[in-house]
């Protein structure tokens, strides 16, 4: 049985309408700006300069909700894109929303916290979704996404962080969200290097600020 950590946020999903301004929390007008930050992050990482880009073949995409990221961004640079999602009634949603079908693979039902790949991945990527999980899974979970990570293969964090330097909790939605120093602790712990990070730009003021991490085992 799941803590009550976990099932507060399953039902907090459960109610929330699967669309963009749902799964958004009203901020939908920000989708454009941040996808346009995700593909510069990305198309940085699969430059030619950079020593060791990842392939282009397949993506997962983590906390996926109804596939925004999949629809905007990870579909126009991977062939094949996965999903996991717990919100059964999200991924239903994600079959209509994501409007070319050939690129989708398998779409998960599953918590973070649960899901063990049985494939590899280029990226894994990761946004809005991590401060649903506890620090010490967390930790399980990205040394299980850096084994299951195709030679040359990222993790992406996009998350938001705290300007306090405290972590803060949100009863509400049963999240937290985490500063800096403390992500930085959990990729440590879980053996990843970073190989680029970026602040997202153009966001509206008075909202947390978004950081995009590439991530590597450091082997
Ligand atoms: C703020 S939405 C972000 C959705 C998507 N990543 C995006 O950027 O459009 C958070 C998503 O995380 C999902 N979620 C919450 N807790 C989760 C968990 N433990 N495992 C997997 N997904 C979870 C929710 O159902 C919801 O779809």
């Amino acid at each position: 049985m799941e803590s009550k950590f976990y099932e507060d946020a399953i039902d907090y999903w459960a109610q929330v309408p699967a669309t963009l301004e749902g799964v958004l929390g009203g901020f939908e007008f920000i989708s454009d700006d941040d996808v346009k930050g995700s593909s510069s992050f990305l198309e940085e990482l699969f430059c030619c300069k950079n020593s060791s880009p990842p392939e282009r073949n397949i993506a997962l995409d983590c906390g996926a909700g109804i596939g925004r990221v999949t629809k905007f961004l990870l579909t126009k640079y991977f062939d094949k894109v996965d999903l996991v999602e717990q919100n059964q009634q999200f991924l239903e949603k994600a079959h209509h929303f994501i409007d070319n079908p050939d690129k989708i693979g398998t779409m998960y039902a599953s918590g973070l916290q649960n899901f063990k790949p049985d494939k590899k991945y280029d990226v894994i990527w990761n946004q809005w979704v991590l401060g649903h999980l506890k620090d010490a899974d967390l930790i399980e979970y990205f040394i299980t996404c850096g084994n299951s990570l195709n030679p040359n293969g990222l993790i992406i964090v996009k998350e938001n962080v705290t300007s306090s330097n405290k972590l803060e909790k949100d009863e509400v939605d049963s999240s937290v969200t985490r500063p800096m120093k403390h992500l930085l602790r959990i990729f440590k712990k879980a053996k990843l290097k970073i190989v680029k990070e970026l602040k997202q730009e153009d966001f509206p003021k008075g909202i947390y600020p978004v950081h995009m991490f590439a991530l590597r085992p450091n082997i």
